[in-house]
């Protein structure tokens, strides 16, 4: 029954299958149903199999309703066998996790000093659309969960960036938000200076679109669209990552950037975003940094070729790169569907150098 459904499905959407995340074709999972994990990340563990978690949409619920994280493994990056939810949202309406809740970009990393795996997710409250903006922890004894909830929060409640001085504090504070209409010239001024930080300062910063990444040192970030989805946070995370240090940076100020991925090569980081147009594909951004902490300055945008204006449909997610493979790195994005997220289609592009920089070719 199942299995006619889904040809019914398939044959409705008359989008052929591939075998490859190409960004156009369904790409099924060994159960014969389209990878239903979307923006996400890999990692690969000394089991030599590959864990893939991501947003698990609900089949036949339009819209961004969520009931957790799946995750799919594979010996081969190639064929994936669903392993099911690992992260669950619950029946409990009191819960931050309810049903109804959406959980977003979940990312899941390997604590080597408390040999748990923690996952780190977008977080919007049930019932309150996109307002929330906070991010959940969660954390299990295998990479196959169960993950349990640990807690969600807006992060760095009281904390100023780590390079504000106190005069940038005292000027951030100095505005006053009603004052300045959106977009205008001295608005974009205000933002620069940080007056969103102020105004949530103390209830802790806006978290939506986000990755994590751990450094050569150990030491775990979150980074993440703050401030209205107008600037990007580094926040360092504790040494359990479970939470902040309280201390972070801002990039891009006033920016527009959201779906980070970031990754290192030969002591220069890179950092690839995008615009902020929703499920709409847009232009990606491109900034590098020779320390995680900034500065980072903007350069050209990697994609090349047709299809370049729009990130040939896709909205990055992840960076992944393979640890026996050092060098290569795959940007991983989603070809988004939102009449039915759950099709949204897989496109991974390995990320090529020219004169040292990362270009994206389809
Ligand atoms: C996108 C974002 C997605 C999702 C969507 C909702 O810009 O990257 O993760 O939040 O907006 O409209």
């Amino acid at each position: 029954m199942r299995h006619i459904f889904s040809t019914l499905l398939l044959g409705l959407l008359s989008l052929p299958l591939a075998a490859q995340p190409d960004g156009e074709h369904l790409w099924l999972a060994d159960d014969g149903e389209h990878i239903n994990c979307h923006g996400g990340n890999i990692i690969r563990l000394a089991d030599s199999t590959y864990y893939w978690y991501g947003e698990h949409r609900v089949q036949n619920i339009p819209g961004t309703t969520e009931d957790g994280i799946s995750l799919y493994t594979s010996r081969d990056m190639k064929t994936w066998h669903n392993e099911g939810l690992v992260f669950k949202a619950v029946a409990d309406t009191l819960s931050d996790i309810a049903l109804g809740c959406i959980m977003e970009r979940p990312k899941v990393v390997y604590n080597e000093r408390t040999k748990k795996y923690v996952m780190l997710l977008h977080l919007e409250l049930r019932g309150q659309g996109y307002g929330a903006a906070r991010t959940a922890f969660a954390e299990a004894d295998s990479p196959k969960g169960p993950f349990r909830f640990v807690r969600s929060l807006r992060p760095n409640a009281g904390k100023w960036p780590a390079d504000f001085t106190k005069a940038d504090r005292k000027k951030a504070l100095s505005y006053n938000i009603a004052d300045y209409q959106w977009w205008t010239p001295e608005w974009r001024k205000a933002v620069e200076d940080g007056m969103f930080v102020a105004r949530d300062l103390e209830g802790g910063q806006m978290s939506r679109d986000m990755t994590v990444y751990i450094d050569d040192d150990g030491t775990a970030y979150h980074l993440f669209s703050s401030e209205e989805n107008l600037t990007l946070h580094l926040a360092e995370l504790t040494k359990d990552y479970l939470g902040y240090t309280g201390k972070y940076w801002r990039i891009a100020p006033g920016g527009q950037n959201e779906a980070p991925t970031l990754f290192k090569k030969d002591g220069t980081y890179w950092l690839i975003t995008s615009g902020c147009t929703g499920w709409a594909p847009n232009e990606a951004r491109m900034f590098k940094a020779q320390k995680i902490t900034g500065p980072w300055q903007q350069v050209e945008c990697p994609n090349r070729g047709e299809g370049a204006k729009t990130t040939f449909g896709g909205q990055g997610t992840y960076i992944y790169s393979d640890p026996n493979k050092p060098g290569e790195f795959l940007f991983m994005a989603d070809v988004w569907r939102p009449k039915q997220l759950s099709h949204s289609l897989h496109l991974w592009i390995p990320i090529q150098f020219e004169n040292g920089s990362p270009i994206l070719k389809k």
